[in-house]
């Protein structure tokens, strides 16, 4: 169906155009042959980095109705959303599960033909799984659900500048000398460069059709974050002491956080009830459906 000037294009949703992932997948999207619409809860901050060719909607994913006409014709959406950091970070995980269902029934009802959605590893069977890392996989299920064939890749730490977690990671090594860590500091983790993350997200459009799929995606090696830690510390030429201290809790972990990070307290604190969870490759299919070799953690 044409979009608004008449271009019959498929079209493509980019919802997340504002933040960290969706923010550096519009100029790519934007090369390839289709149109693209973007869904923001503040269309004006959003149109000065697009193209004008590109359509900027207001929507929000809390609010059904915007989400019908910003879904109307399109071929693929991307549910690039989280609300951790929105208004209702306290009860994330039920802001979330609301918002994934506005978003799956909006786009059955439009005839969506493919949602893309980036979650995050952890193993579902895990049963002290964080409550933001159950939440991904919730919202992941809840998109399948609703019929579209969805997509949808798990990832641990996006590294590169501007993700939350990675600038939590450096605003700690950059700040403390010494730091007092808890137990996740051995934790297994298999980050990821953010380049393959928006690879992997890009070639999703290129998938031939054939039901939903979670694919798990990762650096080719299995770190903890003290590792990570000290490779960062090692490239930024700082000298580190990291001390173990198994009693510190998400609790107290988040609130030290706040005060040594410019993140907020709540998402802090939600992120570093994750860090006790690995997060590493199991299911190795990306391998095999994708062309792409992501680059390791150095
Ligand atoms: N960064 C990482 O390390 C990482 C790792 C693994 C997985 N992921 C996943 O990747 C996805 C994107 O993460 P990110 O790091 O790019 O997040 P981010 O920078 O925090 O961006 C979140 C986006 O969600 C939008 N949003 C929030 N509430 C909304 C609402 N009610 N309606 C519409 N949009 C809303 C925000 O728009 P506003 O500007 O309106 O607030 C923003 O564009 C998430 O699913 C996350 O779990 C990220």
């Amino acid at each position: 169906m044409p979009n608004a000037d008449g271009d019959d294009r498929p079209t493509i949703l980019l919802t997340g155009g504002t933040g960290y992932v969706g923010g550096r997948l519009i100029p790519l999207l934007e090369r390839r042959p289709s149109s693209l619409r973007c869904l923001a809860r503040d269309p004006e901050t959003l149109r000065p980095r697009v193209r004008p060719t590109t359509e900027v909607v207001p929507g929000d994913v809390l609010d059904r109705p915007s989400l019908g006409r910003a879904l109307q014709g399109v071929h693929t959406a991307y549910y690039l959303v989280h609300l951790m950091s929105g208004a209702g970070s306290k009860d994330f995980e039920r802001a979330d599960r609301q918002a994934a269902s506005n978003f799956a029934e909006a786009a059955s009802q439009s005839g969506v033909r493919r949602i893309v959605y980036l979650g995050g590893l952890g193993d579902d069977s895990d049963p002290d799984l964080s409550p933001h890392l159950h939440s991904r996989h919730e919202v992941g299920a809840i998109l399948r659900d609703s019929g579209v064939e969805t997509i949808e890749f798990r990832a641990a730490m996006v590294i590169g500048a501007g993700s939350l977690s990675f600038e939590l990671m450096r605003s700690l090594t950059d700040r403390l000398p010494v730091m007092l860590c808890p137990r996740w500091l051995t934790t297994p983790t298999q980050p990821i460069a953010v380049d393959d993350v928006l690879s992997y997200l890009l070639a999703a459009l290129d998938l031939p059709p054939g039901g939903s799929r979670i694919f798990e995606i990762g650096a080719p090696e299995v770190v903890s974050y003290g590792d990570l830690i000290r490779v960062y510390a090692r490239h930024r030429g700082l000298r580190r002491w990291l001390i173990s201290v198994p009693i510190l809790t998400p609790y107290l972990s988040g609130l030290w956080l706040a005060l040594v990070t410019p993140a907020s307290f709540e998402v802090g604190r939600h992120l570093i009830e994750g860090l006790k969870n690995p997060m590493v490759v199991r299911d190795r299919a990306a391998l095999d459906v994708f062309p792409i070799r992501p680059m390791g953690v150095e």
